[in-house]
């Protein structure tokens, strides 16, 4: 199924993907309040479709993945204004994290801003070789507002994202790999098919275990270590409820490939 060609974000249902692209190419697929609800709504759409297993999200065009948060919708805004345009992004942001089915970010070109942080909300990043990153907010004398002051220190560690986040600099794709920022790097030509075949792979697993395993991840990762470990042990113990464990582990025993029926 496919959404009008002029929504901003596109959403369309492949082998059990959710394609969502943000689609404002001629400004870069900068994110602007009308564009995170609607991919919000496109994420949710995704979560509660049966027929979808995994989501991808993706920029339109050839330059952009997301070039940040819309700098001339935002120039106008008040300190109020801007601490709660902030709390938006986040909670969107925050929604797409904890998706129980995962979300992979195919990232096609520049992600800046807005643009890195909604793709480190995603749960893994693959990245086109001609794809940038960068938190530049710095060089426009304000700071990452939608999560980057948080999960980049989480994913590549304080000390890189500080130099990421007071520089302002941008990186290329292969340094974003070296960093830890991107797990797999592709030709630009074969991002999409290489992210096609990524998610298929997802979807052939058991959907309750990539479930169960995200919920231990994004939610162990607020708690004290000792809770999010009674956390995974709660986890481990609903997969001994579904009927995909009893077939996971009757397939092993069996000596063939698993069909996990997604309960
Ligand atoms: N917001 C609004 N419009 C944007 C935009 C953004 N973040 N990024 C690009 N655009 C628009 C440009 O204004 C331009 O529009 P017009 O044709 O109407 O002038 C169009 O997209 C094409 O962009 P450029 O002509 O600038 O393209 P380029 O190839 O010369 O440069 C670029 C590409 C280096 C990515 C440059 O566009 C750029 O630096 N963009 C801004 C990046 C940035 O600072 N992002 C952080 C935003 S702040 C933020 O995200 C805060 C937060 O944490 C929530």
């Amino acid at each position: 199924m496919t959404s009008q060609p002029s929504a901003i974000v596109l959403y369309e249902v492949k082998e059990q993907a959710a394609w969502i692209t943000l689609n404002r190419p001629e400004k870069l697929n900068a994110l602007n309040r009308a564009t995170m609800v609607q991919l919000v709504q496109a994420v949710e759409r995704g979560v509660g479709d049966a027929a979808v297993r995994v989501l991808v999200i993706t920029g339109a065009g050839e330059k952009a993945f997301v070039a940040g948060a819309d700098i001339k919708e935002m120039s106008t805004l008040n300190a109020a204004e801007a601490q709660e345009f902030s709390r938006f992004l986040q909670q969107s942001l925050d929604r797409l994290e904890r998706s129980p089915k995962p979300v992979v970010a195919a990232v096609n070109g520049f992600a800046l801003g807005g643009g890195c942080e909604l793709a480190m909300a995603c749960h893994v990043r693959l990245a086109a070789e001609n794809a940038r990153f960068g938190q530049p907010e710095v060089n426009l004398g304000l700071i990452p507002g939608a999560g980057g002051t948080q999960r980049l220190p989480r994913i590549v560690g304080r000390g890189t994202a500080l130099d990421l986040i007071l520089s302002g600099r941008m990186i290329d794709a292969a340094e974003a790999h070296r960093i830890g920022l991107v797990n797999q790097v592709f030709p630009a030509a074969d991002l999409k098919a290489g992210a096609a075949k990524y998610a298929g792979s997802l979807a052939s697993k058991s959907s309750m275990a990539l479930g169960r395993a995200l919920e231990a991840v994004v939610a162990g990762e607020e708690i004290s270590q000792s809770e999010a470990l009674r956390l995974e042990a709660g986890m481990f113990g609903l997969c001994f409820a579904t009927e995909d464990m009893r077939e996971g582990t009757r397939a092993f025993l069996e000596k063939r490939e698993p069909s996990f029926p997604g309960r």
